[in-house]
């Protein structure tokens, strides 16, 4: 790695924590509590970050248990605080993880996983930082194979008179500047062009077997890429591709990667989030039938990468010290007191997320920026169909929706999803072909004849809803 000085570090974004409930409001509805836990956590690492005293490294992240039941806003609380702090964001799953010594993925995986997110996304931001300037060389690439300059033409000998040359250089750069505005209002998209490119050595052996290289923290494809030699090859494609194809090239070259590595593994250790979901099913005893890791094993090994240690990646080491670990479970059969003690200890924070009412849904349909029937009107929108819901009609699907998790399985959120879909189906597949309307109200008494009949029979809402 170079090192470079100038490099600007991240800064967290400042929020204070009621700005960031102020932002998760705009998509989750109610879990108060958890909002105010994870507002605490997010900027406890900006209070970190401030810290100028050795006490910084001291500092501990506030992990937290999210307790809750499916679909009332656990992974999307997560989520949307990782994008919010612009941080990466890496969501596991901690049933996928299995002891040492069993064939799966091992816990150390997922601090390679979070790192690769950082890479990409710092990359993204360079990429689009140097954007202007790459489109801008990539612009001059085409010309050159278009109106090739003068430089390559003024041979001696070439032209009578200096005056002659001077003409035809003046002539050249007239024509490259007509073709500059062609080129910049699309006119030449279409057409063909051709030219050299390098192309990179692509037969990599699989040779590792059930590790991949990844898990050994080699970046292979750099090790190799290095060692083969390039080959040229020509290459036809429409101008509109060439100028993606050399942007592409142009920014690459002018991004800084050691730059982009260092600044993503800064990323990763202090803002990085990792969410690790079903974190009960890994709780408990084991389990007396099947082939089953043990849990706890998988709980052993979980300590180390929570507790803080370092991991080999392709990018070298990182370390997961102060990395916000945010764990979630239902917890329905195992409590977080049955998880080994100290992995409890390192989760010291346990909010419980409440089931969701009819209230609630009612606002979840309506107010968050993704809203569903904000989705779903947009969909219809684009085939030029307003669509629009009577305010008692969005209470008879929250009612439904509520109804139905009662009766039948209580899925949260999501059985608006179902709802929904079942309640617009014969209008998304009617529009545009047999149904004509460009205005499409629905009413509560459209979604009581829709569903008046499945509610009631249990059986029918089963596989319906
Ligand atoms: N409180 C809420 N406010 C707004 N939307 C919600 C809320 N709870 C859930 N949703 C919506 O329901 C869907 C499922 O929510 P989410 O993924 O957060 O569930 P979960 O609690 O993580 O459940 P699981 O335990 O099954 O993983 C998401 O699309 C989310 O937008
Ligand atoms: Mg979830």
């Amino acid at each position: 790695m170079s090192g470079k000085k100038n490099n600007k570090q991240y800064e967290i974004r400042g929020l204070t924590p009621t700005q960031i409930v102020e932002e998760l409001n705009k998509y989750i509805i109610g879990q108060d509590a958890a909002k105010k836990a994870v507002a605490i956590a997010l900027r406890n690492r900006w209070r970190r970050q401030n810290v100028q005293s050795a006490l910084k490294e001291e500092i501990l992240p506030n992990n937290i248990i999210l307790i809750g039941p499916t679909g009332v806003g656990k992974t999307e609380i997560a989520r949307r605080l990782a994008k919010l702090a612009n941080a990466p964001f890496l969501k596991v799953e901690a049933s996928k993880y299995t002891e040492v010594g069993y064939v799966g993925r091992d816990v150390e995986s997922m601090i390679r996983e979070i790192t690769d997110i950082a890479v990409n996304m710092v990359k993204a931001e360079r990429m689009e930082e140097v954007r202007d300037k790459a489109t801008k060389l990539a612009e001059e690439r085409i010309l050159d194979i278009l109106v090739p300059p003068i430089r390559q033409k003024s041979r001696v000998g070439d032209y009578n008179t200096e005056e002659e040359a001077i003409d035809e250089e003046v002539r050249i750069q007239n024509t490259r500047e007509k073709f500059r505005k062609k080129l910049q209002k699309g006119d030449l998209d279409d057409r063909m062009i051709e030219f050299e490119i390098t192309s990179e050595p692509s037969a990599v052996m699989q040779v590792f077997g059930p590790f991949g290289p990844d898990d050994l923290g080699i970046n292979l494809q750099e090790l190799i890429g290095n060692v083969l030699p390039k080959k040229m090859k020509k290459k036809k494609m429409t101008i509109k591709e060439a100028m993606q194809y050399f942007i592409q090239e142009e920014s690459q070259k002018l991004i800084d990667m050691d730059g982009i590595i260092k600044e993503a593994i800064f990323r990763v250790e202090n803002l990085g989030i990792i969410f690790i979901d079903e974190i009960d099913k890994i709780a408990g005893p084991p389990s007396k039938v099947g082939p089953d890791v043990s849990r706890e094993g998988v709980q052993r090994d979980l300590l180390p990468i929570v507790e803080g240690s370092t991991v080999n990646t392709k990018y070298g080491p990182v370390k997961s010290d102060h990395i916000l670990f945010i764990a979630s479970g239902a917890f329905h059969v195992a409590k977080p007191s049955d998880l080994i003690p100290e992995l409890q200890g390192r989760f010291p924070i346990r909010v419980e997320l409440h089931n969701l009412t009819e209230d609630d849904f009612v606002k979840i349909l309506t107010l968050p920026e993704n809203a569903l029937i904000k989705q779903y009107s947009a969909l219809l929108e684009s085939e030029g169909v307003e669509l629009e819901f009577s305010l008692d009609a969005i209470r008879e699907v929250a009612k439904v929706a509520a109804e139905v998790n009662e009766q039948v399985e209580n899925i949260g959120a999501r059985r608006l999803h179902t709802i929904l879909t079942t309640l617009l189906e014969d209008i998304l597949f009617g529009v545009p072909d047999l149904v004509q309307e460009k205005k499409i109200y629905i009413t509560k008494e459209i979604v009581d004849q829709k569903f008046s009949k499945i509610v009631r029979n249990r059986d029918l809402s089963r596989y319906i809803l």
